[in-house]
């Protein structure tokens, strides 16, 4: 068996033209314009790459954008002041800040600060406590991205043993969070693996849908997989350059090995990374609309 692959590139499209007409519409009948700030601090090469992707989507798609590029030094007062300005920007219905913050910041007071109305991330303890009780506000983007790439492919998540490999804060206990949640598109039974997990590979071959976010290049082989699974590979992995001086990417998963055993996976690059910023995008209109009282 051939894995159907599951294009993250596509689907992250179809949202996008969603979300423009959706943009357009708020702003003609309601006149709303969608309002998101990022906030950057330091120069690391990858994080610049990251916020120039998201203030670019929000050009393409009407959303306006307030790009704040902060200097390395900039200190956690400074930062919780322009953090404070914007929780009362009307203007602004997002805040984005940029992770991982340089080491001197506490990034839990950081993330704690934004008002919770404007979290579009959904890393603020009360949108992950909603998320927990089944009432979110806003889904982490990649986790949210995630649960989308299931349901437009048609994977049926209802009754499914879900393996998740992974249990950080930002992708793991999220998706675990929201695919256990009954409710559709989710209803499944969730189990978590880390490096605690006694034995991985008895887990990751009952799943019917496999999900791995370990940060850890083709960590999962072909033999670690059931027959007929899905897979859903979240991790990037940088592996190498290009003469060129472009990063070669790899997943967590072998995929070519995988991918003969797989019903459908996801690639890498272009699964469920092209996912994340259209997800952003669509917390900012919810954010909108939650903010102007249309939802
Ligand atoms: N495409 C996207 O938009 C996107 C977004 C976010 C992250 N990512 C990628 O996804 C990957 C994971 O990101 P993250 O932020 O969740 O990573 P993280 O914070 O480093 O967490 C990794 C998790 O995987 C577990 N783990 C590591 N190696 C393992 C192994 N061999 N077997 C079982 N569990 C293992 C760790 O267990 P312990 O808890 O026991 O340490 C931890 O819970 C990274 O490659 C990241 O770049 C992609």
């Amino acid at each position: 068996m051939t894995a159907q692959i599951i294009s993250g590139t596509e689907i992250a499209k179809q949202i996008r033209e969603e979300l423009k007409q959706e943009i357009a519409e708020l702003k003609d009948k309601h006149n709303l314009i969608p309002g998101l700030a990022t906030v950057l601090v330091g120069d690391a090469p990858a994080s610049q790459v990251y916020v120039g992707s998201k203030v670019k989507t929000c050009q393409a798609l009407g959303v306006y954008s307030e790009r704040y590029d902060l200097p390395a030094e900039t200190s956690e007062e400074e930062l919780l002041a322009l953090i404070d300005k914007l929780n009362k920007d009307p203007k602004i219905h997002g805040i984005l800040v940029q992770l991982p913050l340089p080491k001197h910041l506490n990034e839990t007071n950081i993330l704690f600060a934004v008002d919770p109305k404007k979290d579009v991330d959904g890393f603020h303890p009360v949108n992950v406590g909603k998320l927990m009780i089944g009432e979110p506000d806003y889904l982490p983007c990649t986790p949210h991205g995630i649960q989308e790439l299931l349901l437009r492919s048609g994977v049926k998540t209802e009754g499914a043993e879900v393996v998740v490999v992974g249990r950080s804060n930002i992708v793991g206990k999220p998706i675990a969070n929201i695919l256990l949640q009954k409710k559709a598109g989710a209803n499944a039974t969730v189990t978590v693996c880390h490096t605690g997990t006694r034995d991985i590979a008895f887990h990751t071959r009952r799943a019917d849908i496999l999900i791995v976010a370990a940060g850890k290049p083709k960590a999962v082989t072909a033999d670690m997989v059931k027959e007929g699974a899905v897979v859903i590979d979240v991790g990037v992995n940088r592996i190498g350059t290009t003469n060129e001086g472009k990063a070669i990417l790899c997943g967590d998963v072998d995929f070519d090995a995988v991918k003969e055993k797989a019903k459908a996976i996801t690639p890498v690059p272009g699964g469920v990374g092209p996912m994340t910023i259209v997800m952003l995008m669509s917390n900012t209109v919810r954010a909108a609309k939650l903010a102007a009282g249309l939802t």
